[in-house]
């Protein structure tokens, strides 16, 4: 059996990718390079000593997803992860997200089911939960209104796929609610690449570490927070990468819809990821409090359970390996995968 992972270059992929070839898992990579580079790949064969089939295509493009599926009659399984992501971007054009996410994973889908391949595992996100009434977040909890495009291709998706399967039950479609991945493999070799100037807390501060950036900006410190500043639920992007693992398990024992979030359970505010980067690193990082930054909220962090009931699923990794491996990774890398 086979597992075709869409956006398998990036950076939850790629992680993903070497856990499935440890796990004996052949795995078929497509990406369009959108927002990654084809050495990912190459530094997760280094690591896992095992041939990745990679092959530069967009799940736009039905001719080009066709013929990846006539030829690799033996794909079970999708991990989709390819799409855009970036929240700020999404807001500047929404036609491109909508395009891409959503008609991209028609595009897919259809051409999945016409293969007869109709088991999908969905990166979806804790944004779904827009800004939520009380934490932690159960999967039971109320999906929200997103306040930006990005957010609203991922509820969107999820219903989309929720109404494929309940059409036709032959599929099997698992929606993983992912917190806020950080991290990297051990090895430093493969981790987060940000084009430009990150937008998330992790990557700003391994740059602002490495002398890239200046000082963090911390947006707000005044929410109803133990600090006042925001408080997310960080989650080693090794562990979220075994998570799908176990996803694939439970799909293989056609599961029907499953919904899981993904998440440790517990909430860190910027300034104590802050805190206990500079202890990892022994760099000490510089900040300034500034105001909020827009469509933010002050806290989420997951129930994940159901995860562990369902799924035999549990982070491991603390925020201490959390730092170390994010910290590894740029340390040793400071242009990403820019030679
Ligand atoms: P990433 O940008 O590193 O990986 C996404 C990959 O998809 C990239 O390699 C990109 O080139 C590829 N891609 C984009 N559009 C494509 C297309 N049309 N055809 C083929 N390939 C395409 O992002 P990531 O952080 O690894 O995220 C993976 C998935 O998880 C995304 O769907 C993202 O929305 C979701 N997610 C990410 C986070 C996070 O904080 N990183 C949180 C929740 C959910
Ligand atoms: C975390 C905290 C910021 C940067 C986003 C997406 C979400 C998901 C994960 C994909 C917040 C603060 C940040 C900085 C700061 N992605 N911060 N200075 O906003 O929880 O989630 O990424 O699905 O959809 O919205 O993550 O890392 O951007 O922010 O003070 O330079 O760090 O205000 O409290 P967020 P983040």
């Amino acid at each position: 059996m086979s597992v075709l992972v869409t956006g398998g270059s990036g950076f939850i992929g790629s992680h993903t990718v070497v856990e499935l070839q440890t796990a004996g898992y052949d795995v078929v990579v497509i990406d369009n390079l959108a927002n990654s580079s084809r050495e990912s790949l190459k530094r997760v064969e280094e690591i896992t000593g095992k041939t990745v089939t990679f092959y530069q295509v967009d799940i736009r493009d039905r001719e080009g997803l066709n013929a990846v599926f006539e030829k690799e009659k033996d794909i079970e399984c999708c991990i989709h992860f390819a799409g855009l992501k970036a929240v700020g971007e999404s807001c500047r054009l929404p036609w491109e997200y909508y395009e891409n996410n959503i008609g991209g994973t028609l595009v897919l889908v259809d051409v999945m089911r016409k293969h007869g391949v109709k088991n999908i595992i969905f990166s979806s996100s804790a944004t779904v939960y827009g800004d939520p009434d009380t934490v932690p977040v159960t999967e039971e909890s109320p999906v929200k209104k997103c306040t930006n495009p990005y957010g609203t291709t991922k509820a969107m998706l999820e219903t989309i796929l929720t109404d494929i399967q309940t059409a036709d039950p032959e599929w099997n479609v698992v929606l993983l609610r992912y917190f806020n991945p950080i991290g990297a493999h051990k090895s430093g070799r493969i981790g987060e690449n940000p084009n430009g100037i990150p937008n998330n807390l992790m990557p700003y501060i391994t740059q602002v570490a490495v002398g890239k950036q200046p000082f963090l900006r911390v947006f707000g410190n005044d929410y109803d927070t133990p600090d006042g500043t925001g408080v997310r639920d960080y989650i080693h992007v090794v562990d979220l990468a075994k998570g799908h693992v176990k996803a694939l398990n439970k799909i293989r024992e056609k599961n029907g819809l499953s919904v899981y979030n993904l998440g440790t359970g517990k909430g860190y505010s910027v300034l104590e990821i802050v805190k206990n980067f500079e202890e990892a690193s022994g760099v000490k990082i510089p900040y300034e409090i500034q105001g909020r930054r827009a469509g933010d909220i002050a806290i989420n962090y997951a129930d994940p359970t159901r995860a562990q009931i369902e799924l035999g699923w549990k982070a491991e990794l603390g925020i201490r390996e959390m730092c170390e491996d994010s910290w590894r990774w740029q340390k040793n890398n400071p242009n990403g995968f820019e030679q």
